[in-house]
């Protein structure tokens, strides 16, 4: 579904992220983890042809993104949702109108301007407000809502343009611990409902180890770490945070709390 082999990505002729080889399949639930500029976001945003590509060749689906004219990337665009940090929802619109504004691309313009959607439509956007928990806000207006309920319509949005990949730019930065654990069981149950595959840049290792089934580091430019949560050592998260050692604190206590949470969602997951 997304392989890159030998990729350099830039913003201009200089690199930011060399060599990069990577597989991700559908289905999968990838978590991208490493320091503030290491390059997670360049890495995100590349998959939907926002990065230029220096160098190697890059494929999602069947399109080479390194030959795009702005048709294929518009189709390549339709195929993927991306939830930003910001949410960017329109604020003064229904929780209800931000999560159909979604499914615009398969409604003509005329009638998505004047908000006129089908039952059908209503249904689906009501189905997808009910994976994320937000059905009981639907009429409320965004502006209205806490931070976690804003990324949930956002997931809700992403959801409604019925992607097969979705893109998270830290979902659960801005977020308190039990939103930022709401909003992760939401991505989860995205994943395991309707099979999307989910890729989300992770400041919270602990989140990237309970949730994911991959797991990729950036460090020195490129993809140092490329595994399961259980293959990740120590040696790795330090070579993944080497400049960090105030973060690699964290993570360490993190690291405790997690292996309780693991073994919770464990029990969960074989109950
Ligand atoms: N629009 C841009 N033009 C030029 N360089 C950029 C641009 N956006 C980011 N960069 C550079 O690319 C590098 C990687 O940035 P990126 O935003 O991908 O990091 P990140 O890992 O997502 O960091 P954070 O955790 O802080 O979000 C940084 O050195 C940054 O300065
Ligand atoms: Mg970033």
């Amino acid at each position: 579904m997304i392989d890159l082999k030998s990729v350099h990505l830039g913003y201009s002729d200089t690199p930011i992220l060399k060599d990069i080889n990577l597989h991700i399949e559908k289905g999968e639930f990838v978590s991208i983890i490493g320091l503030s500029g290491a390059g997670k976001s360049t890495l995100l945003m590349s998959i939907i042809g926002n990065i230029r590509v220096l160098q190697g060749n890059y494929q999602v689906f069947d399109y080479d993104l390194c030959a795009m004219n702005k048709k294929a990337l518009r189709e390549l665009r339709s195929r993927i949702g991306f939830i930003f940090q910001s949410y960017n929802l329109v604020n003064r619109l229904s929780v209800l109108h931000n999560v159909m504004s979604g499914m615009l691309k398969n409604i003509p313009v005329g009638r998505s301007l004047i908000k006129l959607y089908s039952n059908e439509e209503h249904d689906k956007a009501y189905e997808y407000m009910q994976v994320v928990g937000i059905e009981q806000l639907a009429m409320k207006r965004c502006d209205e809502l806490s931070g976690g309920q804003r990324q949930r319509v956002a997931i809700a949005r992403a959801l409604a343009q019925e992607p097969d990949i979705l893109l998270a730019d830290e979902p659960v930065a801005a977020l308190d611990p039990k939103s930022a654990a709401r909003v992760m069981d939401v991505l989860l149950k995205v994943n395991e409902t309707y099979g999307v595959t989910v890729i989300a840049n992770l400041h919270h290792l602990d989140f990237a180890r309970d949730y994911c089934n991959r797991i990729l580091g950036v460090s020195s430019q490129t993809i140092s770490f490329n595994g399961s949560p259980d293959q990740l050592f120590d040696h790795d998260m330090e070579a993944i945070y080497k400049n960090d050692p105030v973060g690699m604190a964290s993570i360490n206590i993190a690291t405790v709390d997690n292996v309780k949470t693991r073994e919770n969602n464990n029990m969960k997951k074989a109950a």
